[in-house]
């Protein structure tokens, strides 16, 4: 039976057309295949940016918003969990309150350059080129359990990398989780076959 408090959730979330990308005002050739593209792929709106999921609007509901950090603690409590792995951005935002309620550290995994100490590095693919996660060096040892948080999963890239980054620094992924992401997720197959925890489905 699903939870009751996953409604909420998925209702405070707020869906922003055409954002951060320009569909209808664009090029009609652009549209059009974007169009197809969503048509085609069930998680294409994520991946175009035309039906943005904006969890600021869950942060300013204080029931969605505890809410959705207590599934996530209800589930990683008692299970030796170390680290709790926030993907920048939107990582960081639900990162902290989980990882300080099951007694574990949390470790940001940032962007290029952003990071002042010596870092490791784990490029992943974009639709269009490449980015990068930096760690820190030293901020997870051999054999720590841990989590990888992110507000949103669409192709499973940025998460894939994350698990990468961790597993070379010697942590055992435990489970990647997401507030918003697609089921049956076309990137679940690259994420090491680590599990993923996903709280509503994009509207
Ligand atoms: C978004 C989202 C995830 C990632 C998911 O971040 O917050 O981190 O995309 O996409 P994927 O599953 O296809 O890899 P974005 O890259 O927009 O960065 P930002 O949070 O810094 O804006």
């Amino acid at each position: 039976k699903s939870d009751p408090r996953l409604q909420g959730i998925s209702e405070a979330i707020r869906v922003v057309p055409h954002f951060p990308k320009q569909g209808l005002n664009s090029s009609l050739v652009f549209f059009f295949g974007v169009w197809l593209f969503n048509y085609f792929c069930c998680c294409g709106c994520c991946l175009t940016g035309i039906m943005f999921q904006d969890i600021t609007t869950l942060l300013l509901d204080h029931k969605a918003f505890k809410d959705t950090v207590d599934i996530f603690v209800d589930r990683y409590r008692g299970m030796n969990i170390s680290v709790v792995a926030g993907v920048e951005a939107r990582g960081f935002v639900f990162g902290p309150a989980i990882a300080l309620a099951i007694g574990a550290k949390f470790v940001p995994l940032r962007k290029p350059r952003k990071l002042p100490g010596e870092v490791i590095s784990e490029a992943y693919e974009l639709e269009y080129g490449t980015d990068c996660l930096e760690i820190h060096v030293g901020a997870v040892q051999s054999g720590e359990r841990a989590i990888v948080i992110d507000d949103l999963v669409a192709t499973g890239g940025t998460l894939s990398a994350a698990i990468r980054l961790l597993e070379r620094v010697g942590a055992e992924v435990i489970e990647c989780a997401c507030v918003i992401g697609v089921r049956e997720v076309k990137g679940q197959c690259r994420l090491n076959g680590k599990p993923l925890y996903i709280l509503v489905e994009p509207r």
